[in-house]
């Protein structure tokens, strides 16, 4: 197994690509530790010609910690083409039908569009999401991932002051919002009331310090919100400068992996009458980070 920087000239230290790995048999001891290590280092990881199956993600997912549940998605249980344990990212319906241009469950995925970091909107949020792509549109769709170590790193020291023991709130109430989505269910507004993380949060194998930006956070304890929300948006603005991005161009049977502590990411558009359909497990934090403080 190796391991590369994407773009050595541009972002040496941000977004690997990993050869030499076959993701359908389960992993040597020694080639998860390959991969945590490759994670810490790069935060993003390509793997291009992995034809998995649900199953073979689920085994090479939870060979590298415990996963959470997909409970931040809209579809009522009974209309989930997949398992609790996998996030559908497709825009497809159960009899795996394009949906509807307004289709409620493709406008509430619309907010993939915005930069986030997944379950952000979780108490205990989430720490990698394996995202492979079973089929994809002929072209477009990209996915862009933002480095947020990079992006705290160069924040001036007076930044860093002020923004060192700031909690955000974080819902998907906020971010379906900045969209225009707002019709949530009173049963979804509780599910999905706001939760506190801290804005500045250590990766407890690295040391580094990150930026833990997302569309979810929309304030900040002790301040006004539309204070909080204009200072939160220029440091969003700050943090996605295209020197801190990669993008990601799908091909067929890619998986792409990154770390929720130290990157934002956010889907790019596409003709939606094409089927575009991935599958998302994800990783948990275990703790919230408000325990990863500097
Ligand atoms: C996700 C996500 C972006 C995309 O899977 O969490 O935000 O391009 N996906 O589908
Ligand atoms: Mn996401």
């Amino acid at each position: 197994m190796e391991i590369k920087p994407i773009d050595p000239a541009n972002r040496a230290f941000f977004a690997g690509v990993v050869s030499g790995i076959d993701l359908t048999r389960p992993l040597s001891a020694q080639e998860v530790e390959a991969v945590h290590a490759g994670m810490d280092r790069f935060g993003v990881l390509v793997f291009h010609d992995q034809k998995i199956d649900d199953e073979q993600q689920l085994v090479f997912s939870k060979s590298l910690g415990p996963l959470e549940q997909a409970t931040g998605d809209i579809a009522a249980p009974q209309d989930r083409r997949m398992s609790m344990e996998l996030n559908d990212i497709s825009n497809l319906d159960k009899n795996n039908q394009v949906l509807a241009r307004d289709d409620r469950r493709r406008l509430f995925g619309l907010g993939n569009m915005l930069w986030h970091s997944d379950s952000s909107f979780k108490d205990v949020p989430a720490k990698y999401s394996l995202l492979s792509a079973r089929q994809i549109p002929d072209a477009d769709g990209n996915t862009e991932f933002a480095d947020m170590r990079a992006a705290y790193d160069a924040l001036d020291d007076k930044t860093k002051a002020e923004v060192g023991d700031m909690i955000c709130s974080h819902s998907q109430i906020f971010s379906r919002g900045i969209l225009g989505f707002t019709d949530f269910t009173d049963d979804e507004r509780v599910k999905w009331a706001p939760v506190r993380q801290r804005l500045v949060r250590k990766h407890p194998r690295s040391g580094r310090l990150s930026l833990y930006l997302s569309s979810h956070a929309g304030g900040i304890e002790g301040w006004p919100v539309p204070e909080a929300r204009a200072f939160l948006r220029d440091l969003n603005e700050h943090a996605t400068q295209r020197k801190f991005v990669y993008a990601h161009q799908w091909k067929p049977a890619d998986l792409v992996m990154w770390d929720n502590r130290v990157t934002m990411h956010r889907a790019r558009r596409y003709d939606h009458t094409q089927v575009r359909d991935m599958r998302r497990t994800t990783l948990t934090n275990e703790v919230s980070s408000l325990e990863q403080a500097p």
